[in-house]
């Protein structure tokens, strides 16, 4: 399955998607890997790893509208039939969600329905949680709500720093993306009425 990896940075997470999509029998591959920044540390690690990159600027786009066009256009002419949100940082409207329903993945570092939203380590040490972890999930018209692939938790530790804490999620996301995208490519997880059915079960 031909996926499309979006990304505003670093892209540790896609270069985890891309180094699990180098095996064969992986059930996807990264056919296109799109920034909205230009330069970004992810778009070099896409073209030294050989995947074909694209710049989407928000900034060169006078509307959100436009954006969202350029940005669709580029996905949907990489032939990409899933798209990974990899450290995307532009909220996606209802409308440009509808047009790839049920095909857009996200990883976020929380256990959602915890901590939505940005700066999660810092919230979830200020909330003195003993778990916190990450959670790869089908995008929804609303932010970090939609329906849940696969989490993983780790443990808080009394002297976290959000550095720390974030060290340690992210080891975690590394893990459960690359396989949240094998499980939805081969159709063994997937969105039905705003939840996940796993291929077998009822
Ligand atoms: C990750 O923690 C991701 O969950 C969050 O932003 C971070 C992006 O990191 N949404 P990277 O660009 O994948 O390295």
């Amino acid at each position: 399955v031909p996926v499309a990896v979006l990304i505003s940075g670093r892209g540790s997470n896609m270069a985890a998607l891309i180094e699990a999509a180098r095996d064969p029998a992986y059930p996807a591959e990264i056919v296109r890997v799109i920034s909205n920044r230009p330069g970004t540390q992810g778009l070099q690690t896409a073209t030294d790893a050989g995947i074909e990159t694209a710049v989407v600027d928000h900034k060169a786009c006078p509307t959100k509208a436009e954006f969202e066009t350029a940005l669709a256009t580029a996905i949907e002419d990489s032939g990409a039939e899933l798209i990974c949100l990899a450290g995307f940082m532009r909220v996606l409207s209802a409308d440009f969600v509808a047009r790839f329903a049920g095909r857009i993945l996200n990883i976020h570092p929380s256990l959602l329905p915890a901590f939505t939203g940005l700066d999660t380590h810092e919230r979830a040490l200020t909330a003195g949680v003993a778990v916190h972890g990450c959670t790869v999930h089908i995008v929804n018209a609303e932010l970090d709500a939609g329906p849940i692939l696969i989490q993983a938790a780790v443990p808080v530790a009394a002297d976290d720093t959000a550095a720390s804490l974030s060290a340690r999620v992210l080891a975690e996301e590394h893990r459960i993306y690359p396989a949240a995208l094998a499980a939805v490519a081969r159709g063994d997880l997937k969105p039905v009425n705003g939840r996940i059915v796993r291929k077998g079960l009822a």
